[in-house]
C-alpha cells in the first residue's frame, strides 16, 4: 500500500496561527511514520522566494512558486504543509484545480484578534505606517469562499484545530489515525 499525498495548505492572516499549526500537525503526521514536508512562507521568503516582495504580483509569484513545489511532493505521496497567508482566492483556487489533494484550510482570527497576539510585532509597525501593504492592515485579504477545512483559532485550542486535520484526512481517505507502516510502502 502506498501512501496517498496530499497539500495542506493553510492561508489566513497573520497571526492566526497557521505556524503553529503547521508545526504540530507535522509532528504528529511524521509521528505515525507519514512522509510530511512543511513549507512555511516566512522560510520560503528566505530562500525560494528570496527579493519577492508584498505586491500582489510577487504574492502571486510566491504563492505559485510554493504551489509548484508542493505539488511535486504531493504527487509522488508526501503530505505537502504549507503555511503561507496566500491573500489572493484566484491564485489559490487555480492551485486547487491544478495540483494534487490540495486541501484547503482557513485558519481563521478576527483581525483584532491577530493583531492584539502580534507575535512578530508587525501589525503595530503596519499601523505606524513603517511596513507597507501589510495583509488586512492596508492590503486585502481574500477568505476562501469554500474551504474544506476552518480552524477558528480564537476559540479552539492549537490541539483542537490539529486534531479537526487529522480527522479530515482519515475522512477523506488520506491517512489512517492508527500508525502507518513505512516498509509497506516501499514494497
Ligand atoms: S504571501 O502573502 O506571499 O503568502 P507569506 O506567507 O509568504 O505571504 O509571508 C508573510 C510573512 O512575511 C509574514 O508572516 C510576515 O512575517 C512577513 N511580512 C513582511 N511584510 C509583510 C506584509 N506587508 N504583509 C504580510 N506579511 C508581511
Amino acid at each position: 500500500m502506498k501512501q496517498t499525498g496530499a497539500i495542506l495548505w493553510l492561508t489566513g492572516l497573520s497571526g492566526a496561527g497557521k505556524t503553529t499549526i503547521a508545526q504540530r500537525l507535522l509532528q504528529e503526521l511524521q509521528a505515525r511514520n507519514y512522509s510530511v514536508e512543511l513549507l512555511d512562507g516566512d522560510l520560503v521568503r528566505t530562500h525560494l522566494s528570496q527579493g519577492l516582495g508584498f505586491s500582489k504580483q510577487d504574492r502571486d509569484i510566491n504563492v505559485r512558486r510554493i504551489g509548484f513545489v508542493a505539488n511535486l511532493l504531493s504527487r509522488h505521496g508526501i503530505i505537502a504543509i504549507v503555511a503561507a497567508i496566500s491573500p489572493y482566492r484566484e491564485v489559490r483556487s487555480e492551485l486547487k484545480q491544478t495540483t494534487t489533494n490540495f486541501i484547503e484550510i482557513y485558519v481563521q482570527a478576527p483581525l483584532a484578534v491577530c493583531e492584539s497576539r502580534d507575535v512578530k510585532g508587525l501589525y503595530a509597525k503596519a499601523r505606524a505606517g513603517e511596513i507597507k501593504h501589510f495583509t488586512g492592515i492596508s492590503d486585502p485579504y481574500e477568505a476562501p469562499i469554500n474551504p474544506d477545512i476552518i480552524c477558528q483559532t480564537d476559540n479552539f485550542t492549537v490541539e483542537q484545530c490539529v486534531n479537526q486535520v487529522l480527522h479530515y484526512l482519515e475522512r477523506q481517505g488520506l491517512m489512517s489515525l492508527v500508525e502507518n507502516n513505512k516498509s509497506s510502502q516501499r514494497n
